[in-house]
């Protein structure tokens, strides 16, 4: 990453999460039908991911299917199934060629048997990789991921193995999904829509956040390297004063 005229910040975002927006939009604009969006959206997606280890990326949170998304059109949601298997099924072998760890975050119970057996493979083929950690979500949604944490706790003190003391921020984060990975240092939404849509709510406390007038299928590794410069130039104090 050409990065000399960042100076004011001291470090590059090593966790980027990104909420892939525009793709509907990118489609329509062109007459096309909202699918066709998506599937140059996975286009994108493989640009991006391949771009991650010259700009210092190491870990990659992609938002690819929310809780609320099943409230599409039947069409869309199975289109967007089938570009998920797809892309595992197409990706895997570049994934462990390339040292990627391919994980998935979100609930697992309403995905398809067929797609949820093929990431957990993916998940167990690449699980020695550290190179990039690519996590993608679906079915995800940062409510339903801490209502899960509090169900969990919840039945831990009621069965007394938790007590209410021993309820703290670590405990709440060792549960969450994303609990081995760090949070994101910064948040990328594309199409110019500037909200956070239910991603990463409790992980992005600290996070910095972009949000870029581009669909995402137009989204390329020069505009996220711009990015990742401009994060640089930050000033990240996590609540304290300026040194
Ligand atoms: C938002 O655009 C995008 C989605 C809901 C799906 C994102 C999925 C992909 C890019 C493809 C699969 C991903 C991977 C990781 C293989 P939108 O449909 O809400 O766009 P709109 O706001 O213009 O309608």
């Amino acid at each position: 990453m050409a990065n000399s005229r960042a100076v004011r910040g001291t470090t590059s975002a090593r966790h980027v999460a990104m909420i892939m927006d525009g793709n509907g939009r990118w489609a329509v604009e062109r007459g096309q039908p909202r699918l066709l969006g998506h599937k140059r959206g996975v286009e994108t997606v493989r640009e991006i991911v391949k771009s991650c280890p010259d700009l210092g990326v190491t870990h990659l949170t992609m938002f690819a299917f929310s809780t609320e998304n099943w409230k599409r059109s039947k069409t869309e949601v199975s289109g967007l199934m089938l570009l998920l298997r797809r892309y595992i099924q197409k990706e895997i072998a570049d994934l462990i060629d390339k040292g990627i760890r391919l994980r998935f975050i979100g609930r697992k119970d309403r995905v398809e048997k067929g797609l949820r057996a093929l990431m957990e493979s993916a998940e167990k083929r690449t699980e020695h990789n550290n190179k990039l950690h690519l996590t993608i979500a679906i079915d995800y949604g940062g409510r339903d991921e801490m209502t899960r944490v509090m169900q969990g706790i919840a039945v831990d003190i009621a069965a007394r193995k938790l007590t209410p003391a021993d309820v703290s921020e670590a405990l709440i984060s060792s549960r969450l999904d994303t609990f081995d990975l760090p949070d994101p240092d910064l948040v990328i939404r594309t199409s110019g829509e500037c909200r956070t849509s239910n991603f990463l709510l409790w992980q992005t406390a600290y996070a910095e956040y972009e949000f870029v007038d581009v669909n995402w299928p137009d989204f390329t590794p020069e505009i996220f390297g711009q990015m990742l410069e401009n994060f640089m130039l930050r000033d990240r104090r996590f609540g304290a004063v300026a040194k």
